[in-house]
């Protein structure tokens, strides 16, 4: 059975009640069961993770390069997740970055992603939809 990788960072693991007018209202939960949904005609399951820690998530990419292709929402370790953007870089398979809020229409300190460059590409400011969508990318790109 082929895994893909979602892989979600710090203060992602309280969607649904972490700031619900910038986040929306699905839980990491329900965000993992879309993204089973999306891929499960594909025959393909979901290894849904997420850390608090940047080493934490380091270690998950390492454990999971047999899978087909991964997911991330680095949390705010996109703007300077250096260890994560080397862990990304061996990662094997292709990866979409998603931020669930449109992160160019917020503060400054958000603009820059040090991952993005090595993304396959970036959903950005759709919400939930994001992780359907970057699913169906992954789809069309494996
Ligand atoms: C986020 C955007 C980041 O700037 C923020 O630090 C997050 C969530 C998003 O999904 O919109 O933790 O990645």
């Amino acid at each position: 059975m082929s895994e893909l990788l979602l892989l979600n960072g710090p203060n992602l693991g309280i969607l649904g009640r972490r700031e619900p007018s910038v986040y929306g209202t699905d839980t990491l939960a329900d965000i993992a069961d879309m993204v089973a949904d999306e891929v499960a005609d594909r025959g393909w399951k979901v290894t849904s993770v997420q850390r608090e820690s940047e080493g934490e998530l380091i270690t998950a990419i390492q454990d999971n390069y047999d899978t087909v292709g991964a997911i991330v929402n680095p949390g705010a370790l996109m703007i300077a997740g250096w260890s994560l953007r080397d862990a990304l870089a061996s990662y094997p398979r292709p990866w979409i970055e998603v931020h669930l809020s449109n992160v160019w229409a917020r503060e400054q300190f958000r603009h820059e992603s040090v991952i993005a460059p090595l993304a396959s590409g970036v959903v950005v400011g759709m919400g939930a939809l994001g992780y359907r969508l970057a699913a169906r990318a992954l789809l069309a790109m494996v």
